[in-house]
């Protein structure tokens, strides 16, 4: 009897230590350091995606963000977090936002240069603040990979590495970029590849491949001489061990995880350590919505118009006239509509058919049968939500990467475009229109949802792998070689001209063995030749 019972406990014991190995991580439980300094919730979203997914594979997170330790967004499980807010940090990104919501027309350059140098602000303010001082930065701390945002002008985190003598992964908030293309070995051709900044689509006409290739010179001059040297001077500055940034990035830098699909933007070539991971942060199964909710989508017979302006730009900072278009332009369709407010709620003049809420589970509200049209500012993760959902789109972008994402859409089909800077009511209802009107729109974006949706994994699991991948085996396998060459051998410069020369002087020989026959024959028949040009001008004659 005892013997019967111990044994039914032994295979018990096998049955439960078999599932325990089947479903624990390959890698052992790794203590992983998290860095975001972007004060934005959309790259908070992304990120803590990605550490949700390594913390149920019983991984060990150190989140340092800016948000405050009781952010509502940030996960609890297996996760430690150092809260490293700063106000400078706050206040440009409030000023910029105004800025751009009032409808101030910068200079490109000059919002480019106060953007660049807001990238030495956020690493000084995330690895000087005493949080993380006292948190991070301590003698015995051990990690054994790093994860940032590296190529969000914050590259100088890559040191975070060499301090902890770990890998680094960087998980860009959006597509590959022309310097993740060009540090990780991404071989890309401007004769058709479409830099990312510029919103074309996959093919390009002539007078797109001439500023292609201007822009993206252009852009990576600026890299190369305004960004980069800053990004230098914060690593010798904050890590005076550290070897130089080149070396960092190709030493440090293990893998780039982008928060891209092709299906969203073009198919390019990637290389093994470049992964595309778009939609990281859209749950499979939508959840139930909150009961008023549910019952206002449910209830609406001519379907739902959902308007969200995303989660930096504030409705109330949003001139008068504008929001006095877009409460016109709403008003006057016979769907209901949802509209995302976060601010103080204007109690007049909202038609009757405008339900303005302060928060919407977006993805679920994206989810539901009766949405018609998603009016947004055209956040990549509002685009991938969409996307995800096929639900066609008005874009009015605002900033960022909002305008080329919106472009992108309307040329995939699934999206009117209208502009924020002269915003109107007019502008504003006939996009409506068209795309209420036509089921064009909706069969775009439903064939789109289909390839978006069409993976062998899930984007989280494949961000897992590839951490636990690095975690075991680095990424100086996955890096082609074209990083260790120079333009002219990338060019094949060297080769033509390898080529060239002998072809050349082959030629030349040729020519030289030729004319010095000519020559000995034309001696040897020097005798009949002088008569002959006799006869040549006599005939002529
Ligand atoms: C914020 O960070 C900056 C560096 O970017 C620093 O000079 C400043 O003292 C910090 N502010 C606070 C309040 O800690």
């Amino acid at each position: 009897m005892a013997s019967n019972k111990s044994r039914w406990c032994l295979a018990l014991a096998v049955v439960v230590a078999l599932v325990l190995c089947l479903g624990a991580p390959g890698v052992d439980s790794a203590r992983i350091l998290v860095v975001i300094a972007m004060p934005a919730p959309s790259h908070l979203i992304v990120f803590t995606a990605l550490t949700r997914a390594l913390a149920d594979r019983g991984h060990q997170i150190t989140l340092v963000c800016p948000s405050p330790k009781t952010d509502k967004l940030l996960p609890t499980h297996n996760h430690h977090i150092v809260s490293v807010q700063n106000s400078t940090v706050m206040d440009f990104k409030l000023k910029s936002v105004k800025k751009f919501m009032t409808g101030d027309k910068q200079d490109l350059i000059s919002s480019m240069i106060s953007f660049f140098n807001w990238g030495p602000q956020l690493v000084r303010a995330t690895l000087l603040h005493p949080n993380f001082k006292a948190e991070v930065d301590t003698p015995n701390q051990k990690f054994d990979l790093v994860i940032t945002e590296a190529f969000f002008i914050q590259e100088a985190m890559i040191a975070l590495g060499h301090k902890f003598n770990a890998p680094v992964i960087a998980l860009n908030p959006f597509g590959a970029s022309p310097q993740i293309n060009q540090f990780m070995g991404n071989s890309i051709n401007p004769a058709w590849v479409p830099n990312l900044f510029l919103g074309f689509g996959g093919h390009l006409t002539f007078s797109e491949r001439v500023i292609n290739t201007v822009a993206s010179t252009g852009m990576d001059l600026v890299y190369k001489f305004l960004q980069f040297p800053q990004q230098q001077a914060l690593v010798s500055e904050l890590f005076p061990s550290a070897p130089p940034l080149t070396d960092l990035l190709r030493n440090q830098l293990a893998l780039v995880l982008v928060n891209n699909h092709h299906s969203l933007s073009f198919p390019v070539p990637m290389s093994p350590g470049v992964v595309e991971v778009g939609g990281m942060h859209i749950t499979k199964k939508p959840k139930p919505l909150p009961k008023d909710l549910k019952d206002l989508m449910d209830g609406a017979k001519d379907g739902v118009v959902y308007f969200s302006m995303g989660s930096n730009l504030a409705m109330e900072y949003m001139p008068k006239q504008k929001t006095e278009a877009i409460f016109g332009a709403l008003g006057s369709i016979k769907q209901r509509v949802l509209l995302k407010w976060d601010g103080p709620v204007p109690d007049t003049g909202v038609p009757s058919n405008i339900h303005i809420i302060k928060w919407a589970p977006q993805s679920d509200v994206l989810a539901h049968p009766n949405l018609r049209v998603f009016v947004t500012h055209g956040g990549l993760l509002s685009t991938q939500e969409a996307v995800y959902h096929g639900v066609p789109l008005v874009g009015i972008p605002v900033f960022a990467d909002q305008d080329f994402n919106m472009r992108l859409a309307t040329r995939k089909g699934f999206c009117e475009q209208v502009d924020f800077a002269t915003l109107t009511q007019e502008g504003l209802s006939s996009a409506l229109q068209k795309v209420l009107g036509s089921p064009s729109y909706k069969e775009a974006a439903s064939l789109l949802s289909r390839l978006f949706r069409s993976k062998p994994t899930e984007p989280a699991d494949l961000a897992v792998f590839w951490v636990e991948h690095v975690l075991e085996h680095g990424g100086a396998h996955l890096r082609p070689s074209n990083v260790d060459l120079s333009l002219y051998q990338l060019l094949l410069v060297d080769v033509i001209l390898a080529l060239l020369v002998p072809l050349v002087l082959a030629i030349l020989i040729l020519r030289a063995i030729f004319r010095w026959c000519c020559c000995r024959s034309k001696k040897g028949s020097s005798a009949s030749g002088q008569p002959s040009k006799a006869a040549k001008a006599k005939k002529t004659n």
